[in-house]
C-alpha cells in the first residue's frame, strides 16, 4: 500500500515504550523501505531535551537498536535526522501553540501537507486533557490533510472507565481517527486465526458446537512483575492481559465469517461475539469458573525466585492475581454451550500462548482403546514456534486396532519468510500511518470486553468467596485450577 508522507508526534517520547518498541519499529521500517521520503517524528514530553539529545537517548545510546553491521552507525544517522523533539515545559495540560508552532515549522520543512498521527504513550488518566489541548490549537482538524490517534493500553480500569475514556477521546476525535492498540492484534499468527478460519474448507464447517467440544487459550509468561510492580499491582492479571490479549483472541476465534475483510466489517463481527459473552454476574457461576492465583517464593533451577508480595512495588498483603483462570460460554447459535477455558500467568514454567480446539469424541467409538486423547485437537501456537497443530488418531501398526496420536505440525519458520516475521509494533505503526484500522480495537470492542471482566473483577474484589490461591513460582498455577476444566480431561500443559 501506498503511505501520504505524514509526521507523527510522540506524546510521552522520553519514556520507556518510545525507546524500547516505538523507535526500534520505526527504524526497521525505515530499513525496510516502507516510510514515505516526506516523513518526520517529533518527539515530545515534559523533560527539556534538544533533538539532539532525543536522537542519542533513542537511537545512539539504545541497546534497543542492536549494533549489528546492518545497523551501521551511518543507517542510524540517516534515520535519525528525522527524529526531532519539543518538550512540553511544565506539563500536558499547557497551551500547545509552542508545540503547534513546531509542528507547522516541520510540516513546512519537510513538505509533510499536515497529515499527522499523535501517539499517546502516556497515562490514560491525561487522554482527555492532551486530547483537548490539541483540539484547542485545531490540530485535530482535518479538511488540510488528515489527523488521527494512536492511544496505548491501558484503555480503561473498568467498564466505567473505559466509557469515559471513550466519551473524553470521541469529544475532540471522530472514532474512525482513534487507533486503540492492542499489540496481540499486530502479532502474525493473531492475524493467521482470521485466514486459518475463513481461507479453507476444512476448518469452518466443524467450527461449531456440533464439532468442538471445548476451546482452551493459556497465555503463559515466566517471568515474574520485574521492576512494574507498582504498576501491576494496580492492575492484576485480568487487566493487564484478559480484558484485552485474551479478548481479542477469543473474539477472532468465536466470531462469524465477515462479509469481507473491510476494517469495519471484521470489527463489526468481533463486536458480535464479544457482545454474546455470556456475563457471569451471580456468585455461584463466579465462584465455580473463576479461579486466582498469586506467585510464591520458589527456588528455580537453583535459584530462589521471589514471591510476588515481596516483588518492588508491590503491597506485601497483595491480593492482585498473577494468574487468572476463566471459564466462560458465549450465547449465540455457533457457541451455545461449548465452553471456553482461557487462562492467563505470570511465572508458569514456560512462555507459550496457544489456542487449543478440542474436537468431539467421534460419535460411536469402535476401536476399544480410544479415549480423549485421541479426540482430534487443533493447536494454533500463536507464540513462540508459530504454527498450527493438528493431532489425530493412527492405527498402531501391528495386530488389533489400537488407536494413537499422531500430528501434522506447520511451523512458520518453515516458510521462506517465516524467519522474517514483522514486530507487532511495526505491524501496528504501518498500519495506522496507512489508515487502516483492522488491527485497532473499536470503542464497542474495548465496552464489550470490559463489561464481561468488571463483574469478575468486582466478585474478586468485595466477595468472601473469592479466595487467592497460592502456586509457587515456576509451576502451572493453583492445583484448584484443574478443577475448572474437570471432566474434559486436563489443560495442556505444553512444555518447550
Ligand atoms: C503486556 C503486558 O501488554 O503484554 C505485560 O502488560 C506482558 O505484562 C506482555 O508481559 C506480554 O506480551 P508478549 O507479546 O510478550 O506476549
Amino acid at each position: 500500500k501506498s503511505m501520504d508522507e505524514q509526521m507523527l508526534i510522540i506524546f510521552g517520547a522520553s519514556g520507556d515504550l518510545t525507546k524500547r518498541k516505538l523507535i526500534p519499529a520505526l527504524y526497521d521500517l525505515y530499513k525496510g523501505d516502507f516510510l514515505p521520503e516526506n516523513f518526520v517524528v517529533l518527539g515530545t514530553s515534559r523533560s527539556d531535551l534538544t533533538d539532539d539529545d532525543f536522537r542519542n537517548r533513542v537511537v545512539f545510546n539504545s541497546e534497543f537498536l542492536k549494533d549489528e553491521a546492518e545497523n551501521s552507525d551511518a543507517t542510524k544517522a540517516e534515520f535519525a535526522k528525522k527524529l526531532f523533539y519539543k518538550d512540553l515545559g511544565d506539563g500536558y495540560d499547557t497551551d500547545f501553540t509552542p508545540l503547534k508552532e513546531r509542528i507547522h515549522e516541520l510540516n513546512s520543512k519537510f513538505k509533510i501537507n499536515h497529515n499527522f498521527v499523535f501517539y499517546f504513550s502516556l497515562p490514560p488518566s491525561i487522554y482527555e486533557t492532551v486530547a483537548k489541548n490539541l483540539a484547542a490549537v485545531d490540530l485535530s482538524v482535518e479538511g488540510v490533510g488528515w489527523k488521527r490517534l494512536i492511544v496505548e493500553k491501558p484503555f480503561g480500569y473498568s467498564l466505567e472507565t473505559a466509557k469515559e475514556l471513550n466519551i473524553g477521546l470521541q469529544k475532540y476525535f471522530r472514532e474512525s481517527q482513534i487507533y486503540r492498540i492492542d499489540h496481540y492484534l499486530g502479532k502474525e499468527t493473531v492475524q493467521n486465526l482470521l485466514v486459518t478460519r475463513f481461507s479453507n474448507t476444512v476448518f469452518e464447517p466443524l467450527w461449531n458446537r456440533n464439532y468442538i467440544r471445548h476451546v482452551e487459550i493459556t497465555n503463559a509468561e515466566s517471568v515474574g512483575v520485574g521492576n512494574r510492580g507498582g504498576y501491576y499491582d494496580k492492575s492484576g492479571a485480568l487487566r493487564d492481559m484478559f480484558q484485552n490479549h485474551l479478548m481479542q483472541i477469543v473474539s477472532i476465534v468465536a466470531m462469524e465469517p465477515p462479509i469481507s475483510d473491510d476494517p469495519e466489517e471484521i470489527r463489526n463481527e468481533k463486536v458480535k461475539a464479544l457482545k454474546s459473552l455470556r456475563i457471569m454476574d451471580d456468585e455461584e457461576t463466579l465462584f465455580n469458573h473463576t479461579i486466582r492465583g498469586q506467585y510464591t517464593s520458589a527456588i528455580i533451577n537453583g535459584e530462589t525466585v521471589k514471591g510476588y508480595r515481596e516483588e518492588e512495588g508491590v503491597d506485601p498483603a497483595s491480593t492482585t492475581e498473577t494468574f487468572a483462570a476463566i471459564k466462560f460460554y458465549i450465547d449465540n447459535w455457533r457457541w451455545k454451550d461449548v465452553p471456553f477455558y482461557v487462562r492467563t500467568a505470570k511465572r508458569m514454567p514456560t512462555k507459550v500462548t496457544e489456542i487449543v480446539i478440542h474436537f468431539k469424541p467421534s460419535h460411536h467409538h469402535i476401536f476399544k482403546d480410544q479415549d480423549f486423547d485421541t479426540d482430534n485437537k487443533l493447536i494454533i501456537r500463536i507464540q513462540p514456534d508459530e504454527g498450527i497443530l493438528m493431532k489425530f488418531g493412527v492405527k498402531v501398526p501391528g495386530q488389533g486396532f489400537n488407536v494413537e496420536r499422531a500430528n501434522m505440525d506447520f511451523y512458520y519458520s518453515d516458510l521462506e519468510e517465516g524467519n522474517n516475521i514483522m514486530e507487532a509494533y511495526e505491524r501496528l505503526l504501518l498500519d495506522a500511518m496507512q489508515g487502516d484500522a483492522t488491527l485497532y480495537a473499536r470503542a464497542d470492542e474495548v465496552e464489550a470486553a470490559w463489561a464481561f471482566v468488571d463483574p469478575i473483577l468486582k466478585y474478586w474484589n468485595e466477595s468472601k468467596s473469592a479466595i487467592v490461591h497460592g502456586y509457587s513460582a515456576g509451576v502451572w498455577g493453583p492445583l484448584h485450577a484443574d478443577d475448572l476444566i474437570e471432566g474434559r480431561g486436563f489443560w495442556r500443559n505444553p512444555c518447550k
